[in-house]
């Protein structure tokens, strides 16, 4: 045997999705969730690749990958948006070794805030990132529902949505509503997602006021979405929800941080029910999300 932590490369990023699939899906059976992730190209991985190859790490024995590790910087907030271990190999301090391996990639950035998505029903991913010194700050509930129910009562949007385009002039609008949502610009975030065809992002109105944004997938999973001030969160998400609403998909979802009473009180009235519990972890004095919905545990 000769486990080594190395850098990954773009040719892993296909046998890390795999290996992340495997660990998501054996720790949410365990637990009575079923399984919950399914694989996907690793776009997102290797957009984070070409931008700053220091946050993604693989630990390997004899041409086997074990574990994987991915994290990623916006101005000064370091993400983990992935850290997994074959579930043969787990509890023998693999995770461990990766998790200081992105930390150092933290340190290096600057970053002053870092922060993660995990499962609430994870002790062994919650104990390790404490020992880090990330700890938990809120419950953010996965909701689910069928799209013609959502759509059954939803009432008119009350704000109106204007498509995001690529221009100066709304790059600078995202970035002022991200700082003041999340603390952090991420221009080359909104570009990765504006260069993906089957997401649509909007800029949300209030008469002639920008006051947020939102995106919505291919299959109708909103997020990130970002508002100016916490009041207006409520009045986007149900925007949100009336454009995800005509779009085909069979079901609309989105990812609800727990601080947020107006929109999860929506949620439910909308008939949309928590499928997977998770949680927000982050270093002291960052993370109070009210006026920001994540749009998975990788993207942020
Ligand atoms: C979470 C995960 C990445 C950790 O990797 P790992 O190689 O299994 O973890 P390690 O062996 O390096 O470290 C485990 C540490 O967790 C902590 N831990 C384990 N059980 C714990 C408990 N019940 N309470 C508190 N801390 C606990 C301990 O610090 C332990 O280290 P120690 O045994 O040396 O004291 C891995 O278990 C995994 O892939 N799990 C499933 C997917 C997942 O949840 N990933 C995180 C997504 S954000």
């Amino acid at each position: 045997m000769s486990l080594v932590y190395r850098p990954a490369q773009a040719d892993d990023l296909a046998a890390t999705d795999a290996l992340v699939v495997a660990a998501i899906n054996d720790l949410t059976v365990r637990h009575g969730f079923g399984p919950m992730a399914t694989a996907s190209p690793p776009s997102f991985q290797l957009f984070s690749l070409k931008d700053d190859p220091g946050g993604l790490w693989i630990a390997e024995d004899d041409g086997a990958i074990l574990g994987f590790a991915w994290s990623w910087v916006c101005g000064d907030v370091w993400f983990l948006a992935q850290l997994f271990v074959d579930p043969a190999r787990q509890g023998q301090g693999i995770g461990n070794e990766l998790l200081a391996r992105t930390m150092e990639h933290a340190r290096k950035s600057g970053a002053a805030h870092k922060a993660l998505i995990t499962f609430t029903f994870n002790r062994v991913s919650q104990g390790l990132y404490m020992r880090h010194g990330l700890f938990p700050k809120m419950p953010i509930y996965l909701f689910s529902a069928a799209r013609k129910m959502v759509m059954q009562t939803l009432p008119e949007p009350p704000l109106r949505a204007i498509a995001i385009d690529g221009n100066a002039a709304t790059m600078g609008k995202l970035a002022e509503i991200d700082l003041c949502a999340i603390g952090a610009t991420r221009e080359k975030h909104h570009r990765y997602l504006l260069d993906d065809p089957a997401t649509t992002g909007v800029l949300l109105y209030a008469g002639s006021d920008c006051v947020g944004y939102s995106y919505v997938g291919p299959n109708g999973h909103i997020g990130p979405l970002a508002v100016m001030e916490p009041d207006i969160l409520k009045d986007a998400f149900a925007t949100a929800l009336r454009l995800a609403s005509e779009r085909s998909a069979e079901n609309v979802s989105a990812f609800l941080p727990g601080t947020c009473d107006g929109v999860l009180s929506l949620a439910l009235k909308q008939g949309m029910r928590i499928t997977f519990p998770m949680l927000l972890m982050a270093s002291p004095g960052y993370g109070d999300w009210m006026q920001y919905l994540p749009r998975n545990p990788g993207f942020m």
